[in-house]
């Protein structure tokens, strides 16, 4: 009697795990089609909006994400730091950018109200580097 209710249990077991893995086999291609959007449509968007708009920049694996990012005058871009390590968003030369150390989930936005190219770097690590060209 015990003996027949343990080979019961185990084929209950054996069903379940292939219904599991055959129902739940598919869930791998939910991450096949990134939800993503370009950088360069997002550009286009603002030429059509005309709007002065926020656009993000991630800082990843010491990075900057958009290393050549077209704006237009009156954008802002905001930069958030997503490593542990701690970076800076500063200009190459003069202060248009000047960001205190961000640790990880700190952000730091400008405002960008004239024309011009301004190139940026981290200051802990000056091989991170970044081009703001606003038009
Ligand atoms: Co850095």
């Amino acid at each position: 009697m015990n003996g027949r209710l343990i080979v019961v249990g185990i084929v209950v077991i054996l069903v379940a795990v292939v219904g599991f893995l055959l129902l739940g086999g598919s869930d791998d291609e939910v991450f096949d089609e990134p939800n993503i959007i370009e950088v360069e449509e997002i550009e286009n968007v603002l030429e059509d909006v005309g709007e002065s708009v926020e656009i993000f920049v991630d800082i990843v694996d010491f990075a900057f994400s958009s290393e050549v990012l077209n704006i237009n005058v009156g954008d802002t871009v905001t930069w958030t730091n997503g490593d542990s390590a701690k970076h800076t968003v500063t200009s190459d030369s003069g202060g248009e950018l000047d960001s205190v150390l961000l640790a990880k989930g700190e952000s730091y936005s400008h405002t960008f109200n004239e024309v011009g190219t301004f190139n940026y770097h981290c200051t802990p690590h000056p091989y991170m580097t970044g081009v703001i060209v606003v038009s």
